[in-house]
């Protein structure tokens, strides 16, 4: 099965901070694999303006060289890639000064699908939405695109809506978070709302409990800096981890458009209790094998910042009442894992004695590496000797199920194409950022009124014994972190 390329209108998209780091590695990569797969109509323009100095010839140049190292697949079709150059252009532009913004406005074709993408520090998108409004740039239809980190706390976050919200109105603004961009979250929705089969079962009375486990084995070494004013509940939790929990739990949608599916995840948020702090845990990642620790990547001896993070959620609402979520995530673990694991209750009685040791059904969705689903079943051990149970996996790589010439499409590619789409479903909207920084603020705050530190965990495990004595105390045990 291939898949189909939906076509988008032309469009003139400006990348502000075009010679940067997100630009170089995701941005344009990203843009050149939608070229290759016929989706960017010819004429379109790619518009990069940054503050250095240079001409568009220049700037051709410099992006040859980055898809050298960040898409090296580009060099196997030389031609395509010129075509892919050729569409670049470059203007020098001042954030904060007037310098660049009248050459800007004249190139811009206002017939044409606009979208300014700021892939910039959080303190130049005002500054920029501003510009881009009072220099009469922006059209009523164009589209501005912001990426985290959307403020720091409540008030940052308000404080950075309120600036947008002075120039561009909320039906223009893309707030990225990429965990929505990834396949198999998109596919959450599909196996929930596209089923008979789930939804019948999805609420407290038959799911005992749910995992969502974000693992990374890599540390915080080159971004100890800004990690260490983040720490794992900012940087993952607020946003990534948040929209996990709100497309698992939130109710299905009347229908599939931006403002239904976002009013039912802004729900969820409001439904969840304020957290505990016994309900949380801080866990750091200390040396090993060849691994500096925590500390000396953030190069801050005294950091008291979380690599890692594990929480019990509790939504009060119909639906969920009584089924713990339990969330982690954190850096130097075991593996790369990022899963969903829905733990479904004991059948009401059991006519099999072997049945207490059996973990029971759970519903696994994989996100990354190799995304897939898996139900966990029981079923009879083959052979002669009498019922004996045992589990087996319903196992289904979307890989192996789709076949191999599916193409991967990067988060980046599906959401700046919807973007130009018009398509705001799979990004945030202003009240859902801020109703999850007002739900984390004041963890931050138990956190920082308490004396004791963050748990230290070997790298390489499983995070802190604390983790595991989260769930321990409830009789439940977290699933294994492996690849
Ligand atoms: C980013 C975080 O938003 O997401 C990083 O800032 C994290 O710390 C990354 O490593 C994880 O993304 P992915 O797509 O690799 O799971």
């Amino acid at each position: 099965m291939v898949s189909r390329v939906i076509p988008v209108d032309q469009f003139d998209l400006v990348i502000f901070g075009a010679t940067g780091d997100l630009s170089r590695r995701k941005i344009l990569p990203a843009l050149f694999r939608r070229m290759r797969s016929g989706q960017m109509p010819e004429g379109s323009r790619i518009i990069g303006a940054a503050r250095s100095k240079m001409d568009t010839a220049g700037f051709r140049d410099l992006i040859r060289r980055s898809m050298a190292e960040f898409e090296p697949t580009a060099s196997d079709t030389p031609e395509l890639l010129e075509t892919f150059l050729n569409a670049l252009e470059y203007i020098a532009i001042d954030a904060m000064g007037d310098a660049g913004w009248k050459p800007l406005k004249k190139m811009m074709r206002k017939d044409r699908v606009q979208a300014f993408y700021l892939s910039v520090g959080p303190n130049l998108f005002g500054e920029i939405a501003h510009r881009l409004h009072t220099n009469g740039i922006a059209t009523p239809h164009s589209r501005i695109v912001v990426e985290k980190p959307l403020g720091h706390d409540l008030a940052s976050a308000k404080a950075l809506n309120a600036q947008l919200s002075e120039s561009f109105a909320e039906h223009q603004i893309y707030r990225i978070d990429h965990y929505l961009g990834k396949e198999t979250v998109q596919n959450l929705m599909a196996i929930r709302f596209a089923n008979a089969l789930f939804e019948p079962l999805w609420n407290s009375q038959h799911i005992d409990h749910v995992q969502i486990t974000v693992a990374e084995s890599i540390g915080v070494a080159g971004r100890g800096g800004y990690y260490d004013q983040s720490g794992a509940l900012r940087d993952m939790v607020q946003n990534h981890m948040m929209q996990l929990l709100c497309l698992t739990a939130m109710e299905p949608p009347a229908k599939f458009n931006a403002d239904f599916v976002r009013d039912e995840k802004l729900k969820v948020i409001r439904a969840l209790d304020p957290l505990e702090i016994q309900n949380t845990v801080r866990g750091q990642y200390r040396a090993g094998g060849d691994e500096a620790s925590y500390v000396e990547h953030a190069e801050n001896p005294d950091s008291t910042t979380e690599s890692f993070v594990a929480l019990k959620v509790n939504i009060s609402n119909w639906r969920w009442a009584g089924t713990p979520f339990y969330l982690r995530t954190g850096k130097r673990l075991r593996a790369r894992l990022s899963e969903i694991a829905v733990v479904f209750k004991d059948p009401p009685h059991s006519i099999f004695p072997e049945m207490a040791n059996r973990k029971g059904n759970a519903l696994i969705i994989r996100l990354q590496p190799d995304e897939g689903i898996r139900m966990r079943m029981t079923i009879k051990e083959p052979g002669p000797g009498g019922m004996r149970l045992t589990e087996v996996p319903l196992d289904m790589s979307f890989a192996e199920a789709l076949g191999p010439d599916v193409e991967a499409t990067d988060a980046y590619e599906r959401l700046i194409m919807d973007v130009i789409r018009g398509d705001q479903t799979l990004f945030m909207r202003g009240d859902e950022v801020e109703e999850a920084w007002g739900w984390i603020d004041p963890i931050i705050a138990a956190w920082d009124a308490d004396s004791s530190k963050p748990a230290p965990y070997d790298a390489g495990g499983s995070g802190p014994e604390d983790s595991l004595a989260l769930l321990h105390r409830d009789g439940r045990r977290w699933r294994e972190i492996d690849a």
